[in-house]
């Protein structure tokens, strides 16, 4: 089956987007429109597989976690022990909120029925009978869609008993978060799924061993999980034929900021912000891009020197970030970098949990110096006590937020620390606020 599913591949599938292909369409979000590019094939053939073959091939179409992490997914799904007698998870990361990021929310507004038919694979290859989706709170209408394509689901027998007569039994639970960044990471999600306050366990264990409700569970990302149907339909050679070889296949980049043509674009991963900037219109008219985010504010930040670095894992960590959720922050000349800092880590003060001291305090400490410096009552010392903060939050922490909190400081210390000091010999931001149409 594996070698029939390769010999599908043809120049115009390897071309055409695969997630996004139809978004534009009337009523692009309906099992109709759905089942007719392809839907619920990838799952006839997955269900034709044994589970154990059905992980080897997604493990071998080499497909990495889509929510910053990179984890190889097939890997994911080989660590649940099978013949343990306990139930196991499958827990779909929908709450996407790392600062920039906007590829899940949409695709799961304008195309529910990729993830629900990845779910039923997942959980067929993971033997799994319960599978959840943990969106944000706050986007109600993708809510009410993702409900009605779940109902659709059930009624056409891709969920429920007996899946399309393979003898697996699915339910699907769809749960509405209370919009907290926090609740993005696996094991705070995991706690606020159970009913208590969304606050990160301690890892090891890791889910795959003791998540939802102490039992094995695989936590996987929305783009993830809805990338899967169509390497089952048109093969790993197909997937692999795109990206690079340790980060193959093809994925959504969210382009922001000062941008002509904000958005979500698919392409191969590998792919340029110089050749993505080429293709959606550039910077906005008569201006030139000053820093950007590879990943989100979490990631390191980039210059206009890093617009040829290959956006895949490898290219981006080797130029000293992190691929992350790949959204694409762009901003121009106009921006000040000691403001947009200022407002990352404003978030990541309010987002804090408050589990941990370095988090909790640190990234108020840094608020405030940052604060002062943007209104001119810095001094030269508060540069080094920034960096001195932020080296005692990163990797002191006690998950990923803190790192995120520290990235930005170091970053823009490291490429602008000379705008800094001109805030803090000329009394106050040099940048007319009115000129940035990000903070009018
Ligand atoms: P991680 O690298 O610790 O773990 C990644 C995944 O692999 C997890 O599911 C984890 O359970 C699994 N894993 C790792 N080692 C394992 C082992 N030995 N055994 C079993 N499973 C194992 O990364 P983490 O902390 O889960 O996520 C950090 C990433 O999240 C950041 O890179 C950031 O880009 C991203 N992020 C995404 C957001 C979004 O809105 N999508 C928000 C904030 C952060
Ligand atoms: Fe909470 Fe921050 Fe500590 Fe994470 S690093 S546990 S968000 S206080």
């Amino acid at each position: 089956l594996a070698a029939e599913i390769d010999n599908e591949t043809s120049p115009e599938k390897l071309l055409a987007p695969v997630l996004s292909a139809f978004w534009d369409e009337e009523k692009s979000w309906t099992l109709e429109t759905y089942r007719r590019h392809e839907g619920y094939e990838g799952l006839r053939k997955a269900l034709a597989m044994a589970p154990d073959d059905l992980i080897a091939y997604v493990k071998d179409a080499g497909l990495r976690g889509r929510g910053g992490a990179g984890f190889p997914t097939g890997m994911k799904w080989q660590f649940i022990p099978q013949g343990d007698g306990k139930p196991h998870y499958l827990v779909v990361n929908a709450d996407e909120s790392e600062p920039g990021t906007c590829k899940d929310i949409p695709l799961l507004f304008a195309n529910p029925h990729s993830l629900i038919e990845g779910i039923v694979i997942a959980c067929y290859a993971i033997r799994s009978s319960h599978a959840f989706i943990y969106l944000r709170g706050e986007v109600v209408p993708v809510l009410r869609r993702l409900h009605e394509a779940v109902r659709e689901a059930y009624a056409a027998g891709y969920l429920g008993k007996n899946v399309l007569g393979s003898g697996l039994d699915l339910e699907l639970t769809v749960h509405a978060g209370a919009g907290a960044y926090i609740c993005g990471e696996e094991t705070a999600l995991l706690d606020s799924l159970e009913g208590r306050r969304g606050q990160p366990r301690l890892r090891p264990p890791f889910p795959a061993v003791a998540g939802l409700y102490a039992c094995p569970t695989v936590v996987n990302n929305v783009e993830s999980i809805a990338s899967v149907p169509a390497i089952l339909n048109r093969g790993k050679d197909w997937f692999k034929s795109m990206g690079s070889e340790k980060s193959p296949g093809f994925t959504l980049y969210s382009l922001s900021g000062h941008v002509t043509s904000p958005g979500q674009y698919e392409a191969p991963l590998g792919i340029t912000l110089r050749q993505l900037l080429d293709m959606s219109g550039g910077m906005r008219a008569g201006h030139r891009l000053k820093f950007w985010t590879p990943g989100g504010s979490s990631t390191p930040m980039f210059t206009d020197e890093h617009l040829d670095v290959p956006l895949d894992y490898e290219g981006v960590g080797a130029a000293g970030s992190m691929l992350g959720t790949k959204a694409l922050q762009c901003f121009d000349e106009t921006t000040c970098v000691v403001r947009a800092v200022t407002r990352w880590t404003e978030f990541y003060a309010h987002e804090s949990c408050g589990k941990c001291t370095p988090c909790r305090e640190g990234t108020y400490w840094l608020v405030q110096l940052l604060r002062d410096i943007e209104a001119g009552k810095g001094v030269m010392a508060d540069l080094d006590k920034l960096n001195d903060i932020a080296d005692n939050i990163n990797g002191k922490s006690f998950c990923a937020l803190g790192d995120g909190a520290a990235s930005p400081i170091f970053s823009s210390l490291k490429y602008f620390r000379e705008e800094y000091e001109q805030h803090i010999t000329g009394g106050g931001c040099p940048f007319d606020p009115a000129k940035s149409t990000l903070w009018s």
